[in-house]
């Protein structure tokens, strides 16, 4: 699981450009469906089993897009200038490293700050890709990049950029080896621009018609600030109740608890008062559908080393493969 996450996590692909990880994890799963297709936004779709009786057509989403940098502008001294895909935290800004879909790496810093102890924006900052004209610059306006920031080991934790949300891509390939006899139609998809307002999710759950929806996305885990959300690295999967975006059905919320108590799997209950998932979008889709959304719990995210815990990762693909091999109940 370690060398998959940090084959996942060390591909460049930001929103928009997913076409690099696609074709990785399309390699990852190609012996496990014969129904694989990859619709018009991108979306990796993976279709496994047949729904009986008991059985519901059920969409499980991880995007695998990560948030990325785009240049909007390259100054006569060389410098470039930048803007966002997704949402770019100023305060990582400074010092980071940046590699681009063409190869050209570069560094980020800021123009000098009137108060050496404010964070400042984000178009206060710069790559320098060693470029010393605008004429010589390797990058032009419109070329992508992402943090360029390898995978690292930290005891029964991992550190790596685009945790979010590759860690659940992994998750999702871990599971779906483990599917069984499973009562349900299963469509398994690695979706797109998430980061940029959950456009994929948006046209593969219209495309999909699921009689449920599932995201799998990371949360902030806030303990080592002792603020606000109670969310724990290894704590186990956080179900969702709520954030931003949507309310979880509580039906989906108590298939969930159920299911993790009666396994003996460890889990949380998540309120996010920041951010959302795919599963915002999911819900109201068309006539709309029960969702709701396992989170990995996740410290500094959206930072170039997010960090997850193992044990975390490891009990929700026990949670999530349980809950697809078996009947679902909705009480
Ligand atoms: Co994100
Ligand atoms: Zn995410």
């Amino acid at each position: 699981m370690k060398t998959l996450l940090k084959k996942l996590t060390e591909t460049a692909s930001p929103s928009g450009y997913e076409t690099v990880i696609r074709e990785m994890i399309k390699a990852e799963i190609s012996t496990l469906s014969n129904e694989i297709k990859v619709d018009p936004l991108g979306n990796l779709i993976v279709t496994m089993g047949k729904k009986n009786a008991k059985g519901l057509r059920i969409m499980v989403a991880a995007h695998m897009d990560e948030i990325g940098v785009i240049v909007s502008h390259v100054e006569k001294t060389g410098l470039v200038r930048f803007s966002n895909l997704g949402t770019i935290l100023p305060q990582y800004l400074p010092g980071s490293r940046v590699v681009f879909l063409n190869g050209t790496r570069g560094v980020i810093n800021q123009d000098k700050p009137d108060d050496l102890h404010k964070i400042v924006g984000q178009d206060k900052h710069f790559i320098d890709v060693g470029a010393t004209s605008d004429k010589g610059c390797p990058v032009k306006v419109g070329d992508v990049g992402v943090f360029d920031r390898g995978f690292m080991e930290l005891g029964k934790r991992v550190s790596a950029k685009a945790l979010d949300d590759r860690v659940s891509c992994a998750v999702m390939i871990e599971t779906m080896k483990k599917i069984k006899n499973s009562p349900h139609e299963l469509a398994f998809v690695f979706s797109t621009q998430e980061e940029v307002q959950s456009k994929g999710a948006t046209t593969a759950a219209y495309e999909i018609e699921p009689d449920l929806a599932i995201a799998l996305d990371v949360t902030p885990s806030l303990d080592i600030l002792g603020i606000k959300m109670q969310v724990d690295l290894g704590g186990g999967p956080a179900i969702k109740v709520r954030d931003v975006g949507m309310l979880s059905d509580p039906r989906v919320v108590r298939w969930m608890e159920d299911t993790a108590k009666k396994n003996k799997i460890p889990y949380q209950l998540e309120v996010l008062e920041v951010g959302t998932t795919d599963a915002r979008v999911m819900q109201i889709s068309k006539a709309g559908m029960p969702a709701g959304a396992i989170s990995i719990p996740c410290r500094y995210v959206h930072s170039p080393s997010e960090v997850v815990d193992m044990n975390d990762v490891q009990a929700t693909v026990d949670l999530l493969t349980v809950l697809l091999n078996n009947p679902v109940s909705l009480q």
